[in-house]
């Protein structure tokens, strides 16, 4: 049968990693992270002491890497020049840092054209920021996913209470405001809904709930 391609775009901690991977495993999709892609580059840079502020080096920095998405069981591990950096991408150091490398267009331009190549045969759900709007323009289901920034925070904070003793919901909601306001007003492919996206807001639906919705909408697509 046809695949499709399905892309799900949306602010920060609005619950879109997981739910497309439940969408992804319910179709038998590939499920692909780009902004896993984004902080792979930003663990790099920050590794090799690069200047933040020169667009030049990041963009010849992130040529230089090997980024892998392996498939896995309930997940996905990212490979970054043959090293496993699954965890150490999701430090508060990398999410602090990685919206302004994500700004850079060069760095967008590599990362893009990988992506592309990685939906080429169809059968992806990609999430992301810019997916719907520009990576994958013809995706045959869009969904920007939503959620208040309380909700957002309330959902982070559950995940990284243990990890983070000190990490407190009114923290979070600076930090997850922050990374949305600097992501949506950049110039290059700044976060924003797409004309034919399917907005979806996922303040009082649980993961699994927004999955059902989405892989409804694929079934009428496909
Ligand atoms: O999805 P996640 O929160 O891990 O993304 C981290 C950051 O990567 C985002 O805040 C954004 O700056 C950047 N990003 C992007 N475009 C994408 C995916 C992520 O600019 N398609």
């Amino acid at each position: 049968t046809a695949k499709i391609n399905v892309a799900i775009d949306g602010p920060a901690g609005a619950g879109k990693s997981t739910v497309a991977r439940k969408v992804a495993e319910t179709l038998g999709y590939i499920y692909v992270d780009t902004g896993a892609m984004y902080r792979t580059v930003t663990l790099k840079a920050l590794r090799e002491g690069a200047d933040l502020d020169d667009a030049k080096a990041l963009a010849g920095l992130a040529e230089r890497t090997d980024i892998r998405l392996v498939p896995e069981p309930g997940g996905q591990k990212v490979i970054m020049d043959g090293e496993d950096v699954t965890e150490p991408i999701r430090t508060k150091e990398v999410t602090s840092f990685v919206s302004k490398v994500a700004a850079v267009p060069d760095i967008r331009n590599v990362l893009v054209r990988l992506q592309r190549d990685i939906a080429d045969r169809r059968g992806v759900v990609m999430d992301g920021r810019d997916i719907g709007t520009n990576v994958l323009p013809d995706a045959e289901v869009k969904v920007f996913m939503t959620a208040s920034v309380r909700i957002r925070a309330e959902r982070r904070w559950l995940e990284l209470k243990e990890k983070d003793p000190e990490a407190t919901v009114e923290g979070l909601m600076e930090a997850i405001a922050a990374r949305d306001k600097s992501d949506s007003e950049r110039a290059t492919s700044p976060l924003k809904q797409a004309d034919d996206a399917v907005l979806l807001d996922t303040s009082h639906l649980t993961a699994d709930e927004a999955a059902e919705r989405i892989v409804r909408l694929c079934r009428q697509a496909l």
